[in-house]
Parts: C-alpha cells; structure tokens; sequence
C-alpha cells in the first residue's frame, strides 16, 4: 500500500517536473525571456533556495550573478525575487493592480483558515473592507492616543530590567505584548492579559510553522487538501484553526470580553472598542464583528513579534558597539537630563537616537524577505517577462545591505543615516512592505520602538557578557528574531532609580 503510494507520488512529482521544464523552455512570450536564476536540480529546480537558513544572503549573492529579478522554479511554482527598490516601488506600487494579492498557501490559507485575516487574504473587497477598518485604527491622529500607554510600558519595562536584567528577553516580549494588547483591546496588566499573550505566543509560532515553505507537502501538490482528515497535516490545520478563531481561540477570547465590557458600560479605550461603536449599515453585526475580530488579531500578532526582534536587535547593537551606544546617550542627557523618562515627544529633538533605531531596523530587518505577493496578469518588466500567476518575494535584505564605499553594510554606524552625503533609503520606505499592502501599523510601531529604546538607554548601560563574546546567531522563519544571546545590563550611574520606581508605580496605579 505505502509502495504504490510513493510510486503515485513519484510519477505525479515527475509529470509535474517535466511539465514546469516544458515551459520554461518554449518561448516564454512577445521573444521575452524570463528572468534569470541560479540552475536547479533536476526533481525540485532551484526553489529549494527558499527553505535555506538566511535565504535572504543567497538571494542578494545572486544579484551579482543574475541582477534585480531573479527567478526560481521547480514543482509547478515560479517564484521571482526582487532584489532592489526601484523594482519593489515599480511593481508593488505603480503596478499595484497586478501585485497586490497574496499567493494562495493551502496549508496555512485554505485549510488553516489565515486566507481569512488581513495580512494573507487575496486582494478584493473583503480584504479592502477588513484594511480600511485598520487604516482608521491606526492613523497617525489615533495612534497619539497610546503615547500614554507607551510611555506607561517603557517605564514598568525599565523596573522589570532593574529587578532581573538577566531576563531582558522575557521583558522586552511581555512589555510588546502587553502594550498590543492594551491597544487593541484595552486589557491592562494582569493575569488575564498574561494568558492571552501566552495564547498569543502560541498563535505566532503555529504561524510561523504554517507558511514556512517546504513543509506542508500539500503546498506544493493542492490536491493533497482532499485528503482524509486524519492525515497529520489535515489534523494541524484543524488544530491551528481552533486555537486561532475557535469559540476559545486566541483572536476570538479578547473580543468577546471588549463586547462584555462595552454592555456593561466598563470598556476602556481600544482599537476594537472604537471599531465597534461605529459598524457600518452594508453588513451585517456578525460579519462586522468578524472583522473586527480579523483586524484586531492581525495588530496585535504582527505588532508582538516584530517588536520584540526589534528591541532584542538593538540590545545585540548596543552591547557590541558601547561607543554608539555613550553617543545616544549624551543626546538623550543633553535634551532631556536625568530627573525624567524620555516621552514620544522628545523624538524630534534626538537626531542621533533616531539615527540609531534606523540602523537596527537596517542591520537586522525583521522580515528580509518580506511577505510574498502574486502576480494576477502577465507582465514585463526590465525586458523580461513575469507570467501571471508568479510569486513575487521583495529581497529588502539586498537593500538593507546595499554595498556602499563609506558605509560597510555589515557595520553597524548610525552615522549614515546623519550622513548628507550619501542616499541611504529609510527603513521606512521598504521595512514595512509596499503599496497597497504597506503596513497600516508603521507610525505605531515606529513610536513603540522609539519609546522602549530611548528609555533603556537613559536608565541602563550595556556590556557583553563577562564570560565572553555575544552570539549573533537569528532564527529561520517569518520574523526573523536573534537567538537567546547573553549581555549585562546595569543601571547607570547618573539614573535616578527612585524617580524611574516613581514613575513606573504611577503607571500601574492608572
Ligand atoms: C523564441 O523567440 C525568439 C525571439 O523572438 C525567436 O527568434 C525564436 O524563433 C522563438 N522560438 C520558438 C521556439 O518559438
Ligand atoms: C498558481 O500557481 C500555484 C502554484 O504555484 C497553483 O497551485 C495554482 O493552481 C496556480 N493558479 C492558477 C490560476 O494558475
Ligand atoms: C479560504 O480558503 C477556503 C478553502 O479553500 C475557501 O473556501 C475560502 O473562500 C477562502 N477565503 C478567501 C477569503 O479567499
Ligand atoms: C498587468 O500588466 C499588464 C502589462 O503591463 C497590463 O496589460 C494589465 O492590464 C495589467 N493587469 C491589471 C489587472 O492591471
């Protein structure tokens, strides 16, 4: 039975193979050619390239080779890499009516269910309601609203790192995943928030799993989504559907106590409490609240993990560059002095800092090969020609670690980012996707980021470990966060630790 199973298996993984070949080699039309790519082997071409650690180095390596588009291929899929922004700007944002839908993942979308949430959901009118929804959530005159917040989390964070520094990590990520979770659903500490950012945890990981390319077969050969429902990859996706929008689900449990909250006339201020004041008359409540529930969940997941890779990116930098670290710091001492926290405020007066925070968000990006878009039409561009139905990856490592004469990429030199002279794009300009899709949450994030930085570096001092060098090793997958490392972080001499203590009991009695 398993025999004839493979054989199946294997005369389908060739019919598959001979026909992608087939393809490539008739002329791929107008006499265009296709963009180039490295050669593949023979059963699965070059995608493997994908599923490599540090996909994203061997991706900007090839574009000395083949240039700015490069192509893999193998089992029935094409997918074209881009590796600079003029070509990131022309397709995603000049071309945006033939870029801006996500691929079709059938583990993860179809039989997982995230085709449903905001970040993975094809173009269309759903996706465009669900997306104005986020938009009004997050404009540069509601996000104001959380400087309090913010500066509340940067303060209790700051006392968490007093009492066991040695657990920066574990702090960095309940201070991100707290102030998520206030936002969106006004749930201030506790233990109730506790478990919903452990709930969360779970939900990024499942996640993470799901789209990683090369491990649901069913990926690759859809109609294994027919197969029989206990089947392994079958019983996951019904397990990751559960946990996410279940009756208990992660994305479901917050929305239903805002809606608690709201009928009992409790609900603080969020971003679902907001949305749900004002539901429009073209849906009905159901489908409004599933929205709602859609848009909140997508914010809070993808706001947690990023902030958390960030924080931890920049902890690396400071205790591997103490001289641009004492540079941050006499800005910070000069602008605001030692008798208060920095707020969000002070950002426009801090040059350096702000220098700083770019470089980590360039010497680490968070997602180097950004998220992945589909092609809906044939197309040409730069004298090749892009089939439709091709998945576009935008490389932003390539542009991240653009080679420049001044400025080594590798190093880490705020400078360049004060430096007149040269033309390096802002993070903000490819860190947050393109386009139609472009990151709803990047003021937010940008202040988020702002506040927990600024505020470590006017209390704390940051040394490698005693015992030696620092790990600078990354985990594989969508958001790409260092692995556990170790470092020493002290108070520094000049803090006034009574007034930090002060300042953070006010936040917790609020
Ligand atoms: C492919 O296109 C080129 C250039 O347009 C043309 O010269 C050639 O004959 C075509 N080959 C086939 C197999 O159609
Ligand atoms: C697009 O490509 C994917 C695999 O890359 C395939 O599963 C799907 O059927 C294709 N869709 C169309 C409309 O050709
Ligand atoms: C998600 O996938 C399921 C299963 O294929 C499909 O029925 C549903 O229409 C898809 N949803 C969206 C929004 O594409
Ligand atoms: C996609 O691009 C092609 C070529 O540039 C164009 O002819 C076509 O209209 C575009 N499709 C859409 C949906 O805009």
């Amino acid at each position: 039975m398993l025999f004839t199973d493979a054989l199946v298996l294997l005369s389908l993984l060739i019919m598959v193979f001979c026909i992608a070949r087939y393809r490539q080699h008739t002329n791929a039309s107008k006499g265009f050619p296709l963009p180039p790519g490295p050669p593949g082997n023979i059963i699965s071409g070059n995608i493997r390239a994908l599923a490599q650690d540090e996909a994203h180095r061997t991706f900007a390596r090839y574009r000395k080779e083949y240039g700015d588009l490069v192509m893999l291929q193998g089992l029935g899929s094409k997918i074209l890499v881009l590796n600079s922004l003029e070509a990131m700007n022309e397709l995603f944002d000049k071309r945006a009516n033939n870029y801006s839908t996500r691929p079709n993942f059938v583990f993860a979308g179809e039989l997982m269910g995230l085709n449903q949430t905001v970040t993975m959901m094809p173009y269309g009118q759903e996706w465009r309601a669900l997306r104005k929804l986020a938009h009004t959530a997050l404009s540069p005159a509601q996000v104001k609203k959380y400087h309090g917040m913010e500066e509340d989390v940067a303060a209790l964070l700051c006392t968490h790192l007093l009492e066991s520094p040695e657990r920066f990590s574990d702090h960095v990520r309940t201070s991100a995943g707290s102030l998520m979770i206030a936002i969106t659903y006004g749930i201030p500490a506790s233990p109730m928030q506790t478990s919903y950012i452990i709930d969360g945890e779970r939900a990024a990981d499942f996640f993470t799993r799901a789209i990683d390319p090369g491990r649901y077969l069913c990926d690759f050969l859809p109609f294994l989504k027919y197969a029989p429902s206990w089947v392994s990859f079958q019983r996951q996706a019904r397990e990751g559907r559960e946990l996410l929008f279940g009756v208990r689900g992660v994305r479901r449990r917050p929305l239903e106590q805002v809606k608690h909250e709201m009928e009992a006339g409790t609900a603080p201020p969020s971003l679902v409490h907001t949305a749900l004041l004002s539901p429009p008359n073209d849906v009905s409540i159901s489908q409004f609240e599933w929205r709602v529930m859609m848009v909140a969940g997508d914010i809070f997941g993808a706001g947690s993990d990023t902030t958390h890779a960030t924080l931890l990116a920049f902890i690396m930098a400071m205790a591997l560059h103490r001289d641009k670290q004492l540079k941050a710091q006499a800005e910070i001492d000069a602008i605001i002095g030692n008798s208060r926290l920095p707020i969000i405020q002070d950002r426009v007066d801090l040059p350096y800092v702000n220098a700083l925070l770019k470089e980590t968000m360039r010497w680490q990006p968070v997602t180097p090969t950004g998220l992945p878009r589909c092609s809906v039409d044939d197309d040409f561009y730069g004298g090749y020609y892009i089939p439709k139905n091709t998945t576009v990856l935008p490389n932003v490592w390539a542009i991240a670690y653009e080679p420049n004469e001044k400025y080594n990429p590798e190093s880490f030199l705020p400078e360049r980012f004060l430096d007149e002279t040269q033309n390096i794009p802002d993070p903000i300009t490819w860190a947050f996707g393109f386009g139609r899709r472009i990151c709803p949450g990047r003021y937010l994030a940008e202040d988020i980021i702002f506040i927990l930085m600024a505020s470590i570096l006017a209390v704390f001092d940051i040394f490698p470990p005693d015992d030696g060098g620092i790990t600078q090793e990354f985990k594989r997958g969508l958001v790409r966060a260092p692995n556990p490392f170790q470092c020493r972080i002290v108070p520094r001499p000049s803090a006034d630790l009574k007034f930090v203590q002060a300042r953070a009991e006010q936040s917790r009695t609020q």
